[in-house]
């Protein structure tokens, strides 16, 4: 491994946009770190991809789970060193279609501990790591479905839509961006931190088939990843603190 080597860790890699991610950032060069909370899927994922001659690392990753994000920033330590980009993929609704006068507790706690509270331990236990980079992205995988202008406009796609705790974990990890960009910006550290939403696109997200969620009117998969893509290899990035889609900015 050459202290150039872009080194890129993907969260919840194992299916989904997470693996379509890995595939084209490790076709474009970059030495891939799949994270999957069963190394066994994470394994059968990396196999996949070795059998179309793409090479990527898998190790086991739960982000909700202090010990094992731990455990895989001591073993990205050892093996590499440093990090370059942290693709923060992984993430589920676990309150679709509930109204919010009715939403479980234990539901919104689950939005929040994966699709917030684990995000944030990951990248707190990757900072180090990325700050002995000479540049280093942030990617979080945010969602129009956390855009609070969006959810007030009645002409946007996501005006009707009701998941009250994804969209407020969502909009809290957008806030959490801005707030962390400007940290590290103040701080004069050459990493950026930006949030993506992908649009509504055919994968299991929610529990549906992609054939299903495509029949909803889901993209392809390579068009949900192209904006975090085209993040992930701009060579110069220097925009921070930005909410996008392949369209262009998102409203917050
Ligand atoms: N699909 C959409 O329409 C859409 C739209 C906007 C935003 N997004 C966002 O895009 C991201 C990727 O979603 P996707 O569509 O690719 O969904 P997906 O196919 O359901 O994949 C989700 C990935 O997250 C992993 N994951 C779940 N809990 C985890 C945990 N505790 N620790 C580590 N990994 C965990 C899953 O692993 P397992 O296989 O072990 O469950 C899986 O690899 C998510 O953040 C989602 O909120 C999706």
């Amino acid at each position: 491994m050459t202290k150039t080597a872009t080194i890129t860790l993907i969260t919840g890699a194992n299916r989904g946009m997470g693996l379509e991610i890995a595939e084209e950032l490790a076709q474009k060069g970059q030495q891939v770190i799949l994270g999957s909370r069963d190394l066994q899927k994470g394994q059968a994922a990396q196999k996949q991809l070795a059998a179309a001659n793409i090479s990527v690392d898998v190790l086991q990753l739960d982000v909700t789970d202090p010990t094992s994000v731990r455990q895989a920033a001591a073993a990205i330590t050892n093996k590499y060193g440093y990090l370059s980009i942290l693709i923060n993929n992984a993430g589920a609704v676990f309150d679709a279609q509930k109204k919010p006068s009715e939403i479980l507790q234990s539901a919104l706690r689950a939005d929040f501990d994966l699709n917030y509270f684990g995000l944030i331990d990951v990248t707190q236990q990757l900072l180090p790591l990325l700050k002995k980079t000479p540049q280093a992205k942030i990617i979080n995988i945010s969602s129009m479905m956390g855009s609070i202008t969006n959810a007030l406009n009645p002409k946007s796609e996501v005006y009707r839509a009701s998941a009250v705790g994804y969209q407020s974990s969502k909009a809290a990890l957008n806030m959490y961006t801005v707030q962390l960009a400007k940290e590290l910006q103040q701080a004069g550290l050459p990493i950026t931190v930006n949030a993506i939403d992908p649009g509504m696109v055919a994968t299991e997200f929610g529990g549906v088939t992609p054939d299903q969620a495509k029949a909803m009117g889901a993209k392809p998969v390579d068009f949900g990843v192209a904006q975090t893509v085209a993040l992930a290899t701009d060579p110069d990035n220097q925009s921070t603190a930005t909410f996008t889609n392949t369209h262009g900015p998102v409203a917050w």
